[in-house]
């Protein structure tokens, strides 16, 4: 039977990759976007339209939903670019709404759609470990890791529950608004000598969806080039 996975995110970087590859595979995918015009883009049958700056949206957008699914993988995710001093309480917010409650109100709502055997795949950052610039983003990925841990306890024994923690990867709208200057000296400092990219996570998406996955859950797995060890 084809496989269905909800994916969010799916209108760039490591969202879109992991959406062409299953799909590539012939298993479907039901977007969550923002406009109908971005599940049509990607040929989808049915999508869950909701901006995740608007949690109560999102969940009640998520209750309605009935499909069965083989799994969920949360991509969708913003940066406000700014350390906590500058930021505005409201940019505060509204990443936290985007990047770690939305998530949270969507798998508060996935119990009756999981199918056994199925998996919840969470999008985290090396910057949970490490912290960095945009604190409001790393703390975001600091309660994500954590709700993983969560969420692994609730769910099993049918439903695995992991998550993947990139380090900085190319060809994503995150990296693209960063300057070339500023990320020079970064991939310097990394043991690989270069940055990530969308194909990677996408296969090793692939794959922990897969029987190599079938014994992970609560775990957060690390692809960083080794840039940051734990
Ligand atoms: N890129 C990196 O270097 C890197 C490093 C570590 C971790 N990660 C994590 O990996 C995941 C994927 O990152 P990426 O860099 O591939 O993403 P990206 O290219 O920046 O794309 C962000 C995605 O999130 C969606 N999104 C943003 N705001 C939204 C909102 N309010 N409601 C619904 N969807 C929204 C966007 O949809 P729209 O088209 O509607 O805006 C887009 O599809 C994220 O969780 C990110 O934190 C990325």
């Amino acid at each position: 039977m084809t496989k269905t996975h909800l994916i969010s995110g799916v209108t760039s970087g490591i969202g879109q990759a992991i959406t062409k590859r299953l799909q590539a595979k012939g298993e479907r995918v039901v977007p969550i976007v923002r406009s109908a015009a971005h599940a049509e883009a990607i040929g989808a049958d049915a999508h869950i339209l909701c901006d995740f700056g608007e949690p109560q949206r999102v969940r009640d957008a998520v209750r309605d939903f009935s499909e069965q699914l083989d799994s969920f993988i949360n991509c969708a995710a913003t940066t406000i670019g700014k350390a906590i001093f500058t930021s505005t309480l409201e940019e505060t917010q509204h990443l936290l709404n985007v990047n770690l409650i939305s998530p949270m109100m969507i798998c508060a709502e996935l119990k009756k759609n999981m199918k056994d055997g199925g998996a919840i795949l969470l999008f985290s950052s090396q910057s949970a470990y490490r912290g960095g610039f945009d604190d409001a983003y790393n703390v975001s990925k600091g309660g994500i890791n954590t709700f993983i841990k969560c969420m692994a306890l609730k769910f099993a024994p049918a439903v695995r529950v992991f998550g993947i923690a990139p380090g900085i990867t190319l060809e994503t709208r995150m990296t693209r608004e960063r300057k070339a200057d500023d990320l020079a000296p970064i991939k310097e400092q990394i043991p690989l000598k270069r940055f990530g990219n969308i194909n990677e996570m996408a296969e090793l998406v692939e794959c922990l969806l897969g029987p190599a996955g079938s014994y992970i859950t609560g775990a957060v797995i690390d692809i960083n080039g080794g840039n940051y060890l734990r």
